[in-house]
């Protein structure tokens, strides 16, 4: 295989141009050409993020160019359709998170990836932060104890424009609530049971304000989740509670908490400042364009390179389709249960 794999991007809005800057970070890539009907958000990935060729549709750059891999960081609505045609064309494929709007569909994706025999992986970049590798590693090292118990959630301000689109994917349960239900089936590992969820909806055909849900484990776990566009205000955390102990930790912090009584050195509760570098592998030059901070940059470039790593070693990137599929079955799950007002078995 060559040094460098051959990149294009389908959807060049905000977050297709980051991963963008964070795949060129790498310097494992060559930015090919991009794809966007908006003719202005192809154009910025050109200038932004140095894409050789800019095309209106991204069926016509799967045709015309060579290309290993392609970036899939369109609306919602258009995630699955963009990765279905990538991986029928014999490209490796990261789509961005929620990567389908049902389970359904990200089944046929990931069965469409695997006769293609191409790698699929999914956008959980929470994976990728440093403070929650490290309370997964505390939790896997035993720190807490049995996990008996996990609070999570994602607050985010009022959603516009396509995020505030039911038709088109929005609403913050597929938008955050996705990232979130993500890092709990993580952290827990079992398989979820039950489900059952109070989403609060202003009107018929408007996306959720609210969803509150609880996910019954088989191994017994149970965890509470909330995402909102309600209250305005950006907030993350994760809190996991063991037969040990505790461990906390919140979005943008990089601050992690915990209490043991299994480690005697977090026997008091105990604050652990979180640096990125053994986490996050380095990138070789600076961001081209400033985004929303090194921090992130980095998380995307572990991202970009855990794809290309598992490209090249032929092995499972770091968050699957089959991932993806097991998000999904939860938000199936909590929009039913949330039109019902019953549980409902997975
Ligand atoms: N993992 C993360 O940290 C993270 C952060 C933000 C957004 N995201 C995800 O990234 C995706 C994109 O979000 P965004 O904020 O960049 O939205 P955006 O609106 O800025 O960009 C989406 C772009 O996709 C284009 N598009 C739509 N249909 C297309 C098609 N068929 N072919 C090509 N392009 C098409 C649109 O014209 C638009 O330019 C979403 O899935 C979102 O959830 C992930």
């Amino acid at each position: 295989m060559a040094d460098r794999l051959r990149f294009g991007l389908i959807g060049s809005g905000s977050q297709g141009r980051y991963l963008s800057q964070a795949l060129a970070l790498t310097g494992q890539a060559d930015l090919v050409a991009c794809a966007d009907p908006n003719e202005e958000a192809a154009q910025k990935a050109v200038r932004e993020c140095g894409y050789e060729t800019a095309y209106a549709d991204a069926e016509e750059m799967l045709g015309q160019e060579e290309l290993d891999a392609v970036i899939v960081a369109t609306t919602h609505d258009q995630l699955q359709p963009a990765a279905m045609a990538a991986v029928r064309a014999g490209k490796h494929a990261f789509v961005e998170k929620p990567m389908a709007l049902t389970a359904a569909d990200g089944r046929k994706l990931v069965a469409e990836a695997d006769r293609a025999g191409v790698k699929l992986m999914v956008g959980y970049t929470l994976r990728f932060m440093p403070e929650r590798i490290l309370l997964k590693k505390l939790l896997d090292s035993g720190a807490i104890g049995d996990t008996c118990h996990v609070i999570a959630g994602q607050l985010i301000g009022h959603l516009g424009g396509w995020l505030g689109d039911s038709a088109r994917g929005g609403g913050p349960l597929m938008y955050v609530g996705s990232h979130v239900i993500d890092q709990v089936l993580w952290v827990v590992g079992q398989s979820a049971r039950r489900v059952f969820a109070e989403v609060e909806r202003p009107s018929k055909e408007d996306v959720e304000a609210a969803a509150s849900l609880t996910i019954q484990f088989e191994g017994g776990v149970v965890a509470q989740v909330c995402t909102s566009q309600k209250m305005g205000g950006r907030y993350g955390w994760l809190d996991v509670i063991g037969s040990g102990g505790r461990l906390r930790s919140e979005w943008e912090s990089n601050v992690l908490y915990i209490e043991s009584r299994e480690f005697d050195s977090y026997r008091h509760p105990t604050e652990i400042e979180v640096p990125a570098d053994p986490y996050l592998p380095p990138v070789v030059a600076e961001p081209i364009v400033s985004v929303t901070g090194i921090k992130y940059v980095r998380m995307w470039a572990a991202e970009m390179t855990d794809f290309i790593g598992a490209i090249r070693e032929d092995r499972p990137p770091a968050t699957t389709g089959d991932d993806g599929v097991r998000v999904l079955e939860i938000i199936d799950a909590v929009f039913k249960s949330g039109r019902t007002g019953r549980p409902v078995g997975l």
